[in-house]
């Protein structure tokens, strides 16, 4: 069913206000707030800002910020579960002034996110929608390149980890085939491993299974 960006947000934030009420961290999104001012939000001068996509349960994101108190992050994920899981930690953590998470998903991100203002964008393991029917359920597609594109800053990265090889390789080749990002890992298509990384709830899980990891990472042209 098709829902104006109004009804979308009103729908979504229904059932969230509770969780919503307690915590500085969270971001209610409603339509007299867009386009986001990020520099009215973080309470502070950090001049990097980076974005997750589908944060999952938290985790990663929280180390990130905590890791990195210069840059400041800006998580969604779609699912109130993923939100609530996510807000239980921060509640029990001090206070994070470069973090700021909101429930919303990537159906309206141009109109709710002023364009050329991300130093870099997330994506850990979307859900990889396996079964073809449903490979138009899959985040990454063409026309999702270019809102990334139009997102990043000039010589802004995408980053995007996936354990799912044919949804990886799709995205290799969406990328392979646009003029938008070259590929920082070029002469690999991607890598396996990548120093430093702060691993993600499934990524400790699927690396235990025996899967092998696709770390691909893209600059804005
Ligand atoms: C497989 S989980 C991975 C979670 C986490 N990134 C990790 O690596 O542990 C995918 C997450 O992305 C979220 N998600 C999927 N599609 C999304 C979208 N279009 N916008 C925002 N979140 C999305 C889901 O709710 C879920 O939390």
């Amino acid at each position: 069913m098709w829902l104006s960006l109004e009804d979308y947000l009103k729908k979504i934030n229904e059932n969230s206000k509770l969780y919503y009420e307690f915590n500085e961290n969270i971001l209610e999104v409603s339509v007299d707030i867009l386009p986001l001012d990020f520099k009215e939000l973080f309470k502070n001068d950090n001049k990097v800002l980076k974005f997750e996509i589908g944060f999952g349960n938290g985790d990663s994101l929280i180390k990130l910020a905590r890791q990195n108190p210069d840059i400041n992050y800006f998580g969604i994920d779609r699912k109130m579960d993923r939100i609530r899981t996510t807000l239980s930690k921060l509640n029990y953590s001090d206070n994070i002034p470069n973090l700021i998470i909101s429930r919303f998903g990537t159906d309206y991100l141009l109109e709710m996110i002023p364009e050329g203002i991300f130093d870099e964008i997330i994506m850990n393991f979307p859900d990889p929608w396996p079964k073809v029917k449903h490979h138009k359920n899959r985040t990454v597609s063409e026309e999702f390149l270019t809102v990334l594109h139009r997102l990043l800053k000039n010589n802004g990265v995408f980053r995007f980890s996936s354990d799912h090889a044919e949804y990886s390789f799709e995205v290799i080749d969406i990328f392979d085939r646009s003029e938008l990002f070259s590929n920082l890992y070029h002469p690999d298509q991607y890598k396996s491993e990548v120093n430093n990384r702060i691993e993600t709830q499934f990524e400790k899980h699927k690396k235990r299974e025996g899967f092998t990891i696709h770390h691909m990472k893209y600059l804005k042209m």
